[in-house]
């Protein structure tokens, strides 16, 4: 049985309602990645960042997994040992959709963590400067637990592992811009593994894949793992 290593993107979650970061109407279009998304945006003016992603983690409840996350999960209860799935979303959609091990590489929105004692804890209501840290009382230090800009992203051990050992890379709904993600698929390629693209459109690093597969993830996605785990239907799957 081969293995599969999985990178997500916004995209997969598009559909369920949360913004991309690139596209139009993006979150990024609206934002400067600047002002919100680095430890020195969160110094100079935490009241703001504090709102950018209040307003996020409020939203990201109102939505739904789709069927892109319900596929990826079950093929990870169908393959458990072979399914390792990396996501660079910061919502709780993979798991609401039945994922029970998801490599959050860019943190999580649900989760905060105190920048003095560093430690974490779910949090689904709002954040402000005047929290104090439940553990070690010092107040301010609270923020999001994201990956922001200039920061080293999570599980980079585990991600290079499950890399170095797959037979299949496939990339979901990500433009592979930001690294160290978009160079995943060239530490796939240089191990001459298939890779497998799924995006609503050619991206930039479509060039790089051995495939893309053009169209919603929620379709796409969905028909790649019944294939996968339905080969006597006939309707065989070259990966
Ligand atoms: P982007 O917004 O850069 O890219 C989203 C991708 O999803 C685009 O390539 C779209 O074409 C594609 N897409 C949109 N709708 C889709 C659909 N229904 N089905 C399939 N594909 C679809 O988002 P990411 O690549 O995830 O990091 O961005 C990477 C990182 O940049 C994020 O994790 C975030 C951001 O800055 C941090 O905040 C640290």
């Amino acid at each position: 049985m081969q293995r599969i290593a999985i990178l997500t993107g916004a995209g997969i979650s598009a559909e369920s309602g949360v913004p991309t970061f690139r596209d139009a109407g993006g979150l990024w279009e609206g934002h400067r990645i600047e002002e919100v998304a680095t430890p020195s945006a969160f110094r100079r003016n935490p009241d703001l960042v504090h709102r950018f992603y209040n307003l996020r983690r409020a939203a990201v409840q109102t939505c739904v997994p789709n069927m892109a996350h319900r596929a990826i999960a079950a093929l990870q209860q169908a393959w458990p040992e072979h399914v390792t799935l990396i996501t660079q979303n910061v919502d709780d959609l993979h798991e609401r959709g039945g994922s029970t091990k998801v490599l959050h590489m860019h943190g999580e929105l649900l989760e905060i963590r105190c920048e003095r004692c560093d430690l974490k804890q779910r949090w689904t209501s709002d954040l402000t400067k005047t929290d104090a840290c439940w553990e070690c009382g010092h107040i301010g230090s609270l923020r999001p637990d994201i990956v922001w800009f200039g920061e080293i992203p999570y599980f980079l051990d585990e991600i290079e592992k499950a890399l170095q050992h797959a037979d299949l890379f496939v990339a979901i709904g990500t433009s592979g811009v930001v690294y160290p993600a978009a160079g995943m698929v060239d530490v796939a390629r240089n191990r001459g593994i298939p890779t497998i693209e799924f995006n609503i459109q050619a991206t930039e690093a479509s060039p790089y894949f051995s495939e893309t597969r053009t169209g919603r993830a929620s379709e796409t996605v969905a028909s790649w793992v019944h294939k996968l785990l339905n080969p006597e239907t006939g309707l065989t799957d070259r990966c």
